[in-house]
């Protein structure tokens, strides 16, 4: 499998948003980039914070479950914890959602904004530890930037 080149994503990201206004294209785009770029995927997409849980977002992949509660599945202890979550397999994770049985191994990367969790970018795939310490690190940096344009999207 490719290693992904973060840095490399991370501009690409950057040049993508760079002047736009708007939420959901950016996180539309951000979601479209990552299911381009990285290999051995079957979702990728994000999960914002309403009404004190996560609703879905942008993504790419099967349709997926519509509300998380604060705190359950992968995606829900990342935004209660506010902590990345990186699964090698779900199954053994308490209370993870299946929403594609395809989906064995997931990573979860919690989105700050006025240090409080306001999303989270969530990536599942097929193969069991797909996600390794370093994509874990350029996730989180591909976080970082959709971080600091948040203030200017509406
Ligand atoms: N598996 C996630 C639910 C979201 S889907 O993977 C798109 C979870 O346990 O939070």
């Amino acid at each position: 499998m490719k290693m992904t080149n973060y840095k490399e994503l991370n501009e690409q990201l950057k040049s993508l948003i760079e002047g736009v206004p708007y939420r959901t294209a950016n996180l539309a785009n951000a979601a479209a980039l990552l299911w381009q770029e990285l290999e051995d995927l079957n979702w990728a997409g994000f999960y914002l914070k309403r009404d004190g849980a996560l609703v879905l977002g942008p993504f790419q992949g099967k349709p997926a479950c519509i509300r998380i509660p604060w705190g359950r599945g992968v995606c829900g202890t990342a935004a209660a914890e506010g902590k990345t979550q990186r699964v090698e397999n779900v199954h053994d994770f308490p209370g993870h959602i299946a929403c594609d049985c395809a989906s064995n191994a997931e990573i979860v990367v919690p989105l700050f904004h006025r240090g409080e969790v306001m999303a989270v970018l969530d990536l599942d795939s097929p193969s069991f530890a797909r996600f390794t310490a370093g994509d874990q690190e350029g996730l989180e940096a591909f976080a970082r930037t959709l971080e600091a344009a948040w203030e200017s999207m509406d």
